[in-house]
């Protein structure tokens, strides 16, 4: 039976489109049964039918406990296998993180355990790295903390911008969440005190994605 998979998106979801993309090419055995955003004009939440979407503005609610609860409440609904936090620009309360520890990721544009938050692409510039790219990690209440499964590195360039680099990571965070994915359904990775575990084996790093677009050990 396919993955049931709630996606968290903020903006134009174009990591979810590349899930959507790999359900339909047949390279994901899945189904994403919802769109959760706290942004009611977010692009990301047309490209699945209207019964998918679910939208609210946070400030519609009385406390972020609440809106968090309410969020909760409907991926909840939507019986998900695994959620996965693409652009979703919210910090998630600790209450929503336990109540789906395990199967809840989310792709950060930055080689974590660097440049946590907001910005990354311009404090990447700023600090003079040479590398740059994305990772998909375990979400934990602290923000971008969680174990990392996956990373897909790029260079920075002489003469990038924050706009620069930014495409050129989003173009390899399309297949690091696309291989990340498709080896959490197949049930093949799971966390253990703090390390990804890989069909049952101890990882000591991330996986990281080649240029063929699978994720190498
Ligand atoms: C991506 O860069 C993601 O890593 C970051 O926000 C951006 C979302 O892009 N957290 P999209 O909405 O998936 O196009």
């Amino acid at each position: 039976m396919s993955a049931r998979i709630a996606v968290l998106a903020s903006g134009r979801g174009s990591n979810l489109q590349c899930l959507l993309d790999g359900i339909a090419a047949g390279q994901l055995d899945a189904d994403v049964v919802g769109v959760f955003s706290d942004k009611p004009a977010a692009a990301a939440l047309d490209k699945v039918p209207p019964e998918r979407r679910w939208a609210r503005t946070p400030k519609a609610f009385g406390s972020r406990d609440a809106f968090d609860a309410a969020l909760a409440d409907a991926v909840a609904a939507s019986m998900p296998d695994w959620i996965v936090c693409a652009g979703y620009m919210r910090i998630l309360g600790a209450g929503f993180v336990q109540r789906f520890a395990g199967r809840l990721v989310n792709i950060h544009p930055s080689l974590l355990p660097r440049h946590k938050g907001l910005h990354t692409h311009a404090r990447a510039i700023e600090a003079g790295d040479t590398e740059h790219g994305a990772s998909v990690h375990f979400v934990v209440p602290e923000l971008d903390a969680g174990t990392v499964i996956a990373q897909a590195r790029v260079p920075v360039l002489p003469g990038d911008d924050a706009d620069t680099l930014a495409a050129r990571v989003l173009a390899v965070e399309h297949p690091l969440l696309l291989a990340t994915v498709r080896l959490l359904v197949a049930g093949r990775v799971a966390e253990q005190d703090g390390r990804v575990r890989l069909d049952g084996q101890s990882l000591f790093n991330p996986l990281r994605l080649d240029s063929a677009g699978n994720l190498q050990p």
